[in-house]
């Protein structure tokens, strides 16, 4: 009666890697339960989640064939986009949301394109706009782009309006710091950074006024969802966000986050379920509203029984 917060399974939205090729299902070695799956696989894993009342899901590519400019992520008929495709074919209902970034296909692993040795934001841009438009006309319904250029909701809103999009809304990964809790995304996504890092890009973990002014640009710029990542060590920064906006709050319960919780479980030193819960409902209390994690789907089955 007193309890002030809840989970329900509509908050969550549930990551899934899906990988070039036929009959795959490669656990990731750093992430158990979480596969990279072919697209001939692909919608075991969302008919699963779909039926346990998980109705927000993002795909990640994963390709061998990458290129300086991470041509993969806007084609056509790139992966996410067709996994897009036959998720939306299936489940009109289930919302796709799109993560709009490069460094799953580019040859250098960078979030966007090189010009001497340092990402070029201005031309990052205009690929990362194209991307958005490919993975709405695949039938995404929300646009989530992930790479931290600066200017990238602007320049992403205006080419979905060009294009007939105006109706799709913009999750902005609006405060992202450069963290050391991606490390087995990037296993799973392929995409650890050959050169360098992201610090260019991504945030200084040291800081609180700055995502403030991320968050603020980013409403500028018509961000219809503001996104905090990672959740767990950045609990303050969600509060803040909550308290000085009024969008939608979304937290990314990242890959590191979750590696460590069934680390320990695995050894039998932590109660895995009573600790998954603990963090996401920390989480909630900070001020989100919607969860990215990958613990979508064991969550949803603790609130089912
Ligand atoms: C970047 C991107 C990253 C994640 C999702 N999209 C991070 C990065 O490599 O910088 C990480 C998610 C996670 O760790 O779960 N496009």
């Amino acid at each position: 009666m007193v309890r002030e917060t809840h989970l329900h399974v509509e908050d969550f939205i549930y990551p899934i890697f899906v990988i070039e090729g036929e009959n795959i299902k490669n656990e990731v070695p750093s992430m158990p339960g979480v596969y990279q799956l072919s697209l001939d696989r692909v919608m075991e894993e969302v008919t699963e989640a779909y039926n346990l009342g998980i109705r927000g899901i993002m795909f990640f590519g994963v390709v061998s064939d990458k290129d300086e400019i991470g041509t993969g992520a806007f084609i056509e008929d790139g992966i996410v986009q067709e996994a897009t495709r036959l998720a939306k074919k299936q489940y009109p209902d289930l919302l796709i949301i799109a993560d709009t970034c490069l460094c799953e296909y580019t040859s250098h692993g960078h979030c966007g394109v090189i010009h001497n040795h340092d990402v070029d934001n201005d031309e990052s841009l205009k690929l990362l706009a194209k991307t958005a438009v490919s993975q709405a006309q695949a039938g995404a319904d929300i646009i989530a782009p992930s790479n931290m250029m600066d200017g990238f909701v602007a320049v992403i809103r205006e080419a979905l309006d060009e294009a007939g999009f105006k109706h799709i809304p913009i999750m902005s990964y609006a405060v992202k710091y450069a963290s050391s809790f991606y490390g087995p995304f990037r296993d799973a996504a392929d995409s650890t950074p050959q050169f360098g890092d992201r610090k260019t890009y991504q945030m200084d973990p040291a800081n609180r006024l700055e995502a403030l002014r991320e968050a603020e640009s980013d409403i500028e710029e018509g961000a219809d969802f503001l996104m905090v990542k990672p959740a767990l060590s950045y609990l303050d920064i969600i509060r803040e966000v909550r308290d000085n906006f009024n969008v939608p709050v979304v937290a990314y319960n990242v890959s590191g986050e979750y590696a460590m919780v069934k680390a320990a479980a695995e050894k039998g030193w932590i109660d895995e379920r009573k600790l998954v819960i603990e963090m996401l409902t920390s989480m909630k209390r900070a001020g989100a509203d919607i969860i990215l994690t990958y613990f979508a789907k064991d969550v949803a089955e603790y609130l089912n029984k």
